[in-house]
């Protein structure tokens, strides 16, 4: 059914509103606010006198918002361009089919264009969000700490699919970082400043740490790290090494001994047991005396043997559906609705899935503060797998792992007392940290990547 201009905009998520009339009741600009600041501007309404509205614009430019404009006609671009080029203000351009019978979906992909454009910066370029953009290293001051944080000097970081949902923007509804910021979220250094109020570490401990969230920025040379969230470095592997564990440990940890409970003599089916999680959780499960059942491809069925996995399926030619049953927990981390579902019906009953990637679910929704609304969306999104959890009678659980200093300790204990040993596929230079991002987004790593900063 055909919509107006006005249904449509707020179908993809906008806010109306005459806004700008005051600057010129004639020809006033028909703009709209979206919610997170985006302007959107028909310009079938104001195209001959776009200048008219160029003193709304400088105000928008001013308060470093963004500006879409859409247009049914061809020459829309250009007006825009010799109108607002001096302006320096972030804005795009979207032809859209329609007048008042407007077309939704253009508007829905030109919302989301422009989401990927984030605020100005003072020196009037552009700082994007984008799948094409690649990290920049710049000069930034040294940081300083709060009482409870320490500063540390970075020897290593490891680089996580994390990193690179986070670059493109995926994650903006959970983590709104934004930009510039710094990325990267594994470290291992050594301490080289303490504050006033931090109790259990000194200068010069060397330590290691997943930063908490919007307390991230490990691919840098000094980090300030709030003392709760690290622990001490195993004492008998190197910094790359070290800092090859936090996030995938903490997950694992989070995962298996937080949420899913997994007890010594049960079953645990461990999806990618060759990837960065899958290396560590596979020798963590072991370490608890679970059975533990792994997928992988042909080239690594040895790698994940000599970590101690007793049942290797080569999803390349099994289907472990048909393989694995009645297993305790499962933990997922494949991305197709088909294996969730499979992995469902290879638990008993009253078996727990713990998913890192997804559904989010209505719980994490409110444990991490979200809106109400989003988490009603979430709640939404999530429903039907929860419905098939609960048909099957087992347990679905969402985890997104977060920072915990005391747990990364337990983890060194069982790395010093060799228990569980890191496994890095390759070592980056500092300056080749996007070849480090672009090798991980393969899919293809074998345990992790790691990059050496000093
Ligand atoms: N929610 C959270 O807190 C959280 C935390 C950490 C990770 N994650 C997510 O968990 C997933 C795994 O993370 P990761 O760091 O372990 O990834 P990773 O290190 O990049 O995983 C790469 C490994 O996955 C294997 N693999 C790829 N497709 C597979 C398939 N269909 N079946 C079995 N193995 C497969 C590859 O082996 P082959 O080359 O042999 O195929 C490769 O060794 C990612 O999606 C990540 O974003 C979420």
């Amino acid at each position: 059914m055909a919509r107006t201009t006005h249904e449509a905009l707020l179908e993809a998520g906008c806010h109306f509103g005459h806004l700008k009339r005051k600057w010129n009741p004639n020809m006033a600009p028909y703009i709209f606010m979206e919610k997170n600041g985006i302007h959107i501007i028909d310009l079938n309404k104001t195209m001959v006198k776009l200048d008219a509205a160029s003193e709304a614009l400088k105000q928008i430019a001013k308060s470093g918002k963004k500006i879409l404009f859409v247009a049914t006609k061809k020459q829309a671009k250009e007006v825009v361009a010799n109108s607002v080029k001096n302006l320096n203000m972030p804005y795009v351009t979207e032809r859209w089919p329609g007048g008042m019978l407007t077309n939704f979906a253009t508007i829905r992909k030109a919302v989301k264009k422009m989401s990927s454009i984030d605020k100005m910066t003072s020196d009037g370029t552009f700082d994007n969000i984008s799948k094409k953009e690649k990290l920049q290293i710049s000069e930034v001051p040294e940081p300083t700490i709060n009482e409870n944080e320490v500063l540390v000097e970075i020897h290593a970081t490891a680089v996580n699919l994390l990193d690179t949902l986070i670059k493109n923007g995926d994650f903006k509804l959970f983590l709104p970082y934004k930009t510039p910021f710094v990325n990267g979220h594994d470290l291992a250094g050594v301490i080289i400043k303490v504050g006033s109020k931090v109790t259990k570490f000194k200068v010069g401990d060397e330590v290691y740490a997943r930063p908490s969230d919007y307390k991230i920025g490990t691919f840098a040379e000094y980090i300030t790290v709030i003392e709760n969230d690290l622990a001490y470095k195993p004492k008998n592997i190197s910094m790359e090494e070290t800092s090859s564990i936090p996030l995938v440990g903490l997950t694992s940890w989070q995962a298996l001994v937080d949420i899913a409970k997994l007890k010594k003599g049960q079953k645990v089916f461990i999806q990618a047991g060759s990837g960065g999680v899958g290396t560590f959780a596979i020798q963590l499960a072991k370490h608890i005396g679970a059975y533990v059942a792994t997928t992988t491809s042909t080239t690594n069925i040895e790698l994940v043997k000599n970590l101690g996995a007793d049942l290797v399926i080569d999803y390349k030619k099994e289907d472990f559906a048909t393989i694995l049953k009645d297993y305790d927990v499962v933990l997922h981390s494949n991305r197709d609705a088909k294996v969730l579902e499979d992995s469902f019906r290879i638990l008993k009953q009253g078996g727990t899935l713990v998913s890192l990637t997804g559904p989010p679910t209505p719980e994490f929704a409110k444990e991490i503060g979200l809106a109400w609304y989003l988490q009603m969306l979430i709640n939404l999104l999530s429903l039907s797998v929860r419905r098939k959890a609960k048909k099957l009678n087992v347990n679905f659980k969402f985890l997104f792992m977060r920072a915990d200093g005391k747990q990364l300790s337990e983890i060194t204990s069982l790395i010093e007392a060799g228990k569980i040993r890191p496994i890095i596929d390759k070592v980056f230079p500092f300056d080749q940290i996007n070849e480090a991002m672009s090798y991980v987004e393969t899919g293809r790593s074998k345990g992790k990547v790691v990059v050496k900063v000093k």
